[in-house]
């Protein structure tokens, strides 16, 4: 993981060595923080970023939905930070971290705080191994209860939700495999513990509800990709056993990309190896971010030039 030299933090550049938050802050006393996750892509025009306008309004809805109602920063100003702290940090491929969260606030309320904004990148390729791509991995249903809407909005990505994903996934771990699938209140499967997921049977592609999950982007660039292919896609409940006669589930997601589960629960899935949608939608997915698909155009921005004047 290859570290990085600056940080954004509110408006303007800094070492990355000044990149800490005030230990009396909401966003790490209580996780009230929102954040995303970005990937940009090392393409042959350049480092491109992978749909940042949509990843930039999640970042702004999920700020919304834990009840901001000032910013310090709107739409334009996260895109200008992102593309500063890529472009000042001379990465080619990396992954983007920005993030709102609630300063100074010893009341526990969002009146009491201010809104602060960073953004922090590292270099960083691939997160589960080119093996797990070819071989697929290994995951079992967690004990863990994915999130309820009314006790945490599973639509704003926000850092204390992660609290969940991290006791599925230590658990899941801990008892050898790879990733924990959650489910929902409602019994069904809602997703894994940072991606979404999807089931193939008979050359129908299914996945899950929105309501209960995040809205992957992830999920939606294969959704299209999918229905590119002449896939039906269909989104409804699944429930845990129709995860073991599938012929293929696969997950998804901005670090993990698209990775299919040889395993759940042991017991084998399909051929027990990524199967051959999966693998359609991985190099289908594959060339879209390396910018040699039709798609690409739309879907990855190059990283404009530094403007040095942002540098403090
Ligand atoms: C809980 C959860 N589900 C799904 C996803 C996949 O979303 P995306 O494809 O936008 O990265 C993520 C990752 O951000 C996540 O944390």
């Amino acid at each position: 993981m290859g570290t990085a030299r600056y940080i954004w933090i509110d408006d303007s550049l800094r070492p990355s060595t000044e990149g800490v938050v005030p230990f009396l802050s909401a966003g790490v006393q209580y996780g009230f923080s929102v954040f995303e996750g970005i990937r940009c892509y090392a393409t042959d025009k350049g480092p491109a970023v992978f749909r940042l306008d949509e990843h930039v309004q999640r970042l702004l809805d999920s700020a919304h939905i834990v009840g901001f109602r000032e910013l310090p920063v709107g739409a334009e100003q996260i895109t200008t930070a992102i593309h500063q702290t890529i472009a000042a940090n001379e990465f080619s491929a990396c992954y983007i971290r920005p993030m709102i969260f609630l300063d100074d606030a010893l009341t526990m309320t969002v009146e009491a705080g201010k809104a602060r904004f960073m953004v922090a990148v590292w270099e960083w390729k691939s997160f589960l191994g080119a093996e797990a791509k070819e071989r697929g991995i290994r995951a079992n249903i967690a004990s863990f209860t994915r999130l309820h809407p009314n006790i945490m909005m599973t639509k704003a990505k926000v850092s204390g939700n992660y609290v969940s994903s991290i006791l599925a996934k230590t658990e899941s771990q801990r008892a050898g495999f790879d990733e924990a699938i959650m489910l929902g209140p409602d019994g069904y499967v809602a997703e894994c513990t940072g991606e979404n997921l999807f089931v193939a049977r008979n050359k129908v592609i299914y996945t899950t509800p929105r309501a209960g999950i995040l809205e992957g982007i992830t999920r939606d660039s294969l959704v299209t990709l999918a229905r590119d292919l002449g896939y039906s896609v269909v989104e409804e409940p699944i429930s845990r056993d129709q995860l073991y006669i599938a012929d293929e589930v696969f997950v998804c997601g901005t670090a993990a990309e698209v990775i299919g589960l040889r395993e759940i629960d042991f017991r084998t899935i399909g051929d027990g190896k990524a199967g051959p949608v999966t693998r359609a939608l991985q190099h289908e997915f594959d060339k879209l971010v390396a910018g040699r698909h039709a798609r690409s155009e739309k879907w990855l921005a190059p990283v404009p030039a530094m403007n040095t004047a942002a540098v403090r």
